[in-house]
């Protein structure tokens, strides 16, 4: 069941573990007069992530949950964090460069509510480097997604996909460039298609 359409801006959480490249563009693409949503929280697992300074500079509320190490550590990372999306009276959650799995129960109090984005047209190259992967298997072709989160890595219903040509000479970094700047581009429209009701999962 998606609550989208909600009849009223949605409020968005993203959640983010370094630069928030993806962050700034929803900011943008989201300002707090749109009346379909505003991103009203971030929560990032690095103190020091980048991320939790573009919140603060768009004055945007920012909390650093730490991710304590070993046993247990996920689940003080989803008590705090759970707590603080419900308290917040979020809508939607927004994963943007979060590097943390996520336990198939937090997911499924979220599911049809939480997206992720991923630098690769999946179901091609999930998990870690995936622009890497995708010079190894040497594609001629590669993009980024933006999926509903279900219990798996970097699976779940797609929204939607913007596709890039992998180029002669490309390296990691100009590839993951050119699949960045897709994202910024994807990552908004999916979520107005979201909110919107015209992508369910
Ligand atoms: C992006 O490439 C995203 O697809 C991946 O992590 C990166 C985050 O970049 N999940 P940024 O922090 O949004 O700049």
């Amino acid at each position: 069941m998606s609550p989208f359409p909600l009849g009223r801006p949605a409020r968005l959480a993203v959640l983010a573990s370094g630069r928030g490249s993806n962050l700034e563009a929803l900011l943008r693409a989201f300002p707090p007069e749109d009346p379909l949503g505003r991103v009203v929280l971030v929560i990032s697992d690095r103190r020091e992530a980048l991320a939790l300074q573009k919140a603060v500079q768009s004055g945007v509320e920012a909390e650093y949950v730490p991710w304590p190490k070993g046993e247990g550590g996920r689940a003080r990372f989803e008590e705090v964090a759970g707590q603080l999306l419900c308290e917040r009276r979020i809508d939607l959650v927004l994963l943007a460069g979060f590097m943390r799995i996520l336990s198939p129960q937090f997911v499924g109090q979220w599911a049809g509510r939480i997206l992720n984005i991923h630098p690769s047209l999946l179901p091609a190259f999930p998990g870690l480097h995936a622009q890497r992967q995708a010079l190894q298997a040497g594609v001629r072709e590669t993009g980024c997604t933006v999926h509903f989160v279900d219990a798996g890595v970097d699976t779940g219903p797609i929204v939607l996909q913007r596709r890039v040509p992998v180029l002669p000479g490309d390296t990691e970094e100009t590839l993951s460039a050119r699949i960045l700047a897709q994202e910024h581009l994807a990552y908004p429209e999916a979520v107005r298609r979201v909110l919107r009701g015209e992508a369910r999962p």
